[in-house]
């Protein structure tokens, strides 16, 4: 059956293609890759019972890379049917808004947005969201696609049409994010971000198209004028 035609960025296309969110060589395989390239980001817990808060956890596809570290998996999302696959793969899902986390102050000892933040009207409330619920000390990994030309010619007008590349309409670029401003914003909650940009790895890539199997390594280079990552820990 065809798939209802959206408005672009309409959450409810993730509850459309909720099939292809556990399908490593489907629609949101680079998500796989990024699950991946956040949890190397983390470290492990320090206290049992530490919290991980995963702000808009789809279906929870950083479960299997976070497992080892310890945390208490806490995902977000407003997605029922993502949220209902985060929980059967060990979860504990939340039905909530980003720029309103169900969630109290300081509760985290890590804070994870991954490919939130140039999804929402205003990322800077997801920020203050993100830092109101990180513990002082905590840690905080992010990635999200810079508001430039280079950001919407390698999001939408290449990854759009690459296979394991984000399906067409689920980005607006007039949302992508300000790197600058973001680091600045999480640096008045006492967040130090670093970012640095992040590049599918082109072998990696290249036997993914081949096999669909073996997962694509994303690499770090200087900048951050297309898809960004980074992390930082807030003032303890
Ligand atoms: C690109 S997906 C990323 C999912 C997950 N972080 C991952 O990388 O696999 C974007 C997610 O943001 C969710 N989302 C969009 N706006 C949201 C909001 N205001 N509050 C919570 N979740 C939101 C969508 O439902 C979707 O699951």
């Amino acid at each position: 059956m065809p798939l209802p035609v959206r408005p672009v960025n309409d959450p409810r296309q993730y509850d459309d293609l909720a099939d292809q969110w556990w399908d490593r060589s489907g629609a949101f395989a680079m998500l796989h890759w990024l699950a991946a390239e956040r949890a190397r980001q983390l470290p492990p817990a320090t206290s049992s019972g530490a919290v991980l808060v995963d702000i808009a956890c789809g279906a929870g596809l950083l479960a299997p890379h976070v497992e080892h570290l310890g945390y208490r998996h806490v995902g977000v999302d407003l997605g029922l049917p993502g949220l209902r696959l985060a929980a059967d793969h060990g979860v504990l899902a939340v039905a909530g808004d980003a720029l309103r986390l169900p969630l109290a102050d300081g509760c985290a000892d890590a804070v994870v947005a991954g490919e939130v933040l140039e999804h929402v009207r205003d990322p800077y409330a997801v920020v203050d969201e993100a830092c109101r619920v990180l513990r002082p000390g905590g840690v905080l990994v992010l990635d999200s696609i810079s508001a430039t030309r280079w950001g919407r010619f390698t999001a939408i007008t290449v990854a759009e049409r690459l296979p394991g590349g984000p399906p067409h309409r689920l980005h607006d670029p007039e949302l992508f994010v300000s790197p600058a401003g973001l680091t600045a914003a999480f640096a008045r909650h006492g967040v130090t971000v670093r970012l640095h940009a992040l590049l599918p790895d082109p072998v990696d890539y290249l036997r993914w198209l081949r096999d669909r199997t073996r997962p694509v390594r994303l690499r770090h280079l200087p900048g951050t004028s297309g898809l960004f990552g980074g992390s930082g820990y807030r003032r303890a």
